[in-house]
């Protein structure tokens, strides 16, 4: 806004914060220099001092200045800032809604601006990102405009993007998200691979355990891209377990994908039928206290925090999977977790001490961030 403020001070000439001429010049009187406004008949005396003196000048110059400088806010305000007037007095094409969504985000600090946009525009017209591109030039009507304008303000705000459609794309899949479950993230999709690499090189139908699930997110990657796998996935919340239920649903894998609410292991324990597993894959909560604290607005505000807070130092979680992992692997089964940026030589460190782990790995993503440690179920 002062940006913009400015400019446009710029371009009018004119600079209200500049006073310099009126203040050298305070003996000034308005008549001493206007000039004769008539060539024919000569001034005959000289102008008496009936002008205002310099100070009051310099008011009036100066609330003129406020009020100018007042009204080109006021404009700039419903020109650039201000949804519902754009929305509603402009013939909009996707391709103007486009570019004035990605400013508007830009302005507002909001990540990844033309995709944001480019995301509840799609949702609001039921395309595909690519269709957008594809018809440019078709109107969006009013209706459509004002879901629109909701969305844009709430995104505005910080509100993510997801949670504002209701989807998320993780590991090429789309999948249902809603506040109750955290937003997969890219980084995750690391786990899946290693995940998926591990289970490629055994032999047999595997049993796998995805601790945590949130919704859904790992085990349906697993599941969809490694049929011969039957997995159980676990998760505190109730509510998450829910979004995860209608995601197995959506990409039919209820027959190989199990849910079950509870904390940690204690969720399956009671299922006799359970034996042990192949690989377990974890995504814990891992923020730590003064984490926490720092987290982004739309992280902090709008997910929830179960699914983020881990204890003083975030390894709460860490302490109790690595401590009871090795008694539901087979031998030679895996541990696979996902872990923070500088959480690496902590959980190597968990791992060493139970004396049930082998191969013990720390992973960077491609940031150089600390992301997933490994480690295989000794025989004895
Ligand atoms: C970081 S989220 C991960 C969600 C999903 N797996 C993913 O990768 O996006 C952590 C999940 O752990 C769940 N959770 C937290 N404490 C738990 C516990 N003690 N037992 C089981 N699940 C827990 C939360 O409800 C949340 O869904």
């Amino acid at each position: 806004m002062q940006n913009k403020a400015n400019l446009l001070d710029a371009q009018m000439n004119v600079n209200p914060y500049n006073t310099t001429d009126y203040e050298n010049n305070s003996n000034w009187t308005l008549g001493e220099n206007k000039p004769n406004s008539n060539p024919i008949k000569p001034n005959t005396k000289p102008i008496k001092a009936k002008t205002k003196p310099i100070q009051t000048q310099y008011k009036a110059k100066q609330s003129q200045f406020q009020t100018q400088r007042t009204l080109c806010e006021f404009f700039l305000f419903f020109t650039f800032l201000c949804p519902s007037y754009n929305l509603a007095m402009q013939n909009w094409t996707i391709q103007k809604l486009l570019n004035w969504v990605t400013e508007h985000f830009a302005d507002k600090g909001i990540d990844s601006p033309r995709l944001s946009a480019e995301l509840l525009l799609s949702h609001i017209l039921a395309m595909k990102r690519i269709e957008l591109y594809t018809q440019f030039d078709k109107p969006v009507h009013k209706q459509q405009l004002d879901r629109l304008h909701d969305l844009v303000e709430r995104a505005g705000q910080h509100e993510p993007v997801a949670y504002l459609t209701g989807k998320t794309e993780f590991y090429s899949l789309e999948l249902n998200v809603t506040p109750d479950c955290m937003i997969p993230r890219p980084e995750t999709e690391l786990l899946v691979e290693r995940a998926i690499e591990f289970l490629r090189k055994r032999t047999g139908k595997q049993f796998i355990c995805d601790l945590c699930t949130g919704c859904g997110c790992i085990a349906i990657a697993i599941a969809k891209n490694f049929t011969d796998a039957d997995i159980i996935a676990t998760d505190i919340s109730d509510a998450a377990l829910n979004i995860a239920a209608k995601n197995v649903e959506k990409h039919q894998l209820g027959e190989r994908i199990r849910l079950l609410c509870g904390d940690l292991f204690d969720a399956f324990v009671p299922q006799l039928d359970v034996g042990k597993f192949d690989l377990i894959v974890c995504n814990p909560p891992y923020v730590s206290a003064p984490e926490f604290e720092k987290l982004d607005k739309n992280v902090k505000d709008y997910e929830p925090k179960l699914a983020l807070f881990a204890g003083d130092d975030g390894l709460k979680i860490y302490r109790r999977v690595i401590e009871k992992a090795d008694r539901f692997l087979k031998p030679d089964a895996a541990l696979m977790l996902e872990i923070g940026y500088a959480q690496g030589p902590a959980i190597k460190e968990l791992l060493e001490q139970t004396g049930s782990f082998a191969e013990i790995k720390i992973e960077k993503d491609p940031n150089g961030n600390d992301r997933i440690a490994t480690a295989i179920k000794t025989s004895s």
